[in-house]
Parts: structure tokens; sequence; C-alpha cells
């Protein structure tokens, strides 16, 4: 980041929302979590190329960078048409979104040598890692972003010509935190509901399968 830019939800301690970690995290993976109740605010453009050049910077599988991504701005007709292959729970929430972005993968690994092209078994790995970059810097940009797989694939490769060979993964839906009071009742309720994860220690082993793991607190 070239330039200290004080993050939006500083200005909303109301709807701070940091994960209540066992263990120390740091602040941008701390303060980030997935809302539903977005501003209308544009995201501006170079905060837009900004979080899209996070995810080009993800690691991949030999390189490979099989992500790709389809942004949509709000009051424009690829916007409507990103919004309909939504998920009805999910079109409920994400009219005022700034911008919605589908993630795709490119699922075919190249022919190398006397090896044929075959399917890219890290594809899908690989688009989690560049949106999990794209998420981090949007959280330093006072940003947020909620992803989504209630979509219809289908309809998405339809209204966008997809080719063949690129899978539809994610909807993103990305912008600054709004008002809770603008969401359908039940919404508001899971807006300001507790966070929660499994025990690190359901998670985490040492040594062997199911061998708890000695470096955590019991
Ligand atoms: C791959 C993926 C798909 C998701 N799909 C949806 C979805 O369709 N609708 C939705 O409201 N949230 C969706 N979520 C958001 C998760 O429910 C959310 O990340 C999870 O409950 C943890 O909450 P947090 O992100 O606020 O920590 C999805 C998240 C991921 C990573």
């Amino acid at each position: 980041m070239r330039t200290a830019i004080p993050p939006q939800d500083a200005e909303r301690p109301d709807r701070d929302r940091r994960a209540p970690s066992d263990y120390p995290l740091t602040d941008l993976l701390a303060r980030r979590w997935s809302p539903r109740a977005f501003a209308e605010t544009p995201v501006e453009p170079e905060k837009l190329a900004s979080v899209l050049e996070a995810a080009r910077w993800a690691p991949s599988s030999s390189n490979l960078q099989p992500w790709r991504f389809l942004v949509t701005r709000r009051k424009t007709d690829a916007f409507d048409a990103l919004r309909a292959c939504l998920a009805r729970g999910n079109q409920s929430w994400t009219e005022r979104v700034p911008v919605l972005i589908l993630t795709l993968a490119d699922t075919l690994l190249p022919a190398k040598g006397d090896k044929p092209a075959a399917e890219h078994a890290y594809a899908l790995h690989d688009v989690g890692l560049a949106v999990a970059n794209l998420t981090v810097q949007a959280t330093a940009l006072g940003l947020f972003v909620h992803q989504m797989a209630g979509f219809r694939p289908d309809e998405a490769r339809a209204a966008f010509g997809i080719p063949e060979t690129f899978r539809p993964v994610t909807v993103l839906a990305l912008g600054y935190l709004g008002d809770p009071a603008a969401l359908p009742a039940e919404l508001q309720e899971r807006e300001r509901a507790p966070r929660r994860r499994k025990p690190l220690r359901e998670l985490v082993f040492e040594g062997a399968w199911g061998e708890a793991a000695g470096f955590l607190e019991p």
C-alpha cells in the first residue's frame, strides 16, 4: 500500500465483530468478517484494483495462477445479470452491494512434454488462496468481502459466455459496512450473532491422526 488509509470499520465501532481468538491474530485477520449489510457507497477504482492486485500475488501450484475474476459494479446490466444468478437467500441482501465479483478457476492443466492436458487438481485450492489475499487487502482498505457459493454456476456461465474449461467457483460481495436496519429481520439477527469456530484442538493433530497437539493449551 502506498498510502495509509484509515479503516472504514473504525468509524463503525457498533459493527466491530473482531474474532474472539484463543491465540493472537494479526489485526487484518482478526477484523475480517462477512457482513450482509453493505453501504451503497461505491468502491473507489484504485481500491478495486488494489484488492485484485492482492489476488494476483497469491501463491499457486506451479505458478499457474488459475484464478480469474469477472467484476460487476452496481447499476450496470452485468451486475444485475450476476445478481440474478444468486440463490434467493443471497439475493435478499445483495441489492445495495456496490461490487459483485464472479471467481473462476482454469481447470485445465496444460500439456507438458509427453504429459497430455489434464484436470488441474489444485485449481480450486489456488482460487481460494487468491480470494484470501483479496480479502486481507480489502480489510486493510476498510472494505469487507462476503463470499457466496449460493449461486447457479451454469446460469453465470451462460450469462457471461464463460469458456467450458473455466469453472465458476464463488461470487464475492465487496464494499463498505452498511446499516443492518436495512436488512430483512432474520438477517439482522445473524449480522450480530456471536462468531463461532471449532476448537483448535479438534482441527489440529500432532504426529499422528487424532493425537492432541502438544503446543496447544488443554
Ligand atoms: C466458499 C464459501 C461459500 C460461502 N457461501 C455463502 C453463501 O452462499 N451465502 C452466505 O450468506 N454466506 C456464505 N459464505 C459465508 C460463510 O457463511 C462465512 O464465511 C462463515 O459463516 C464464517 O463467518 P465469517 O466469514 O463472518 O467469519 C460462504 C463462505 C465461503 C468461504
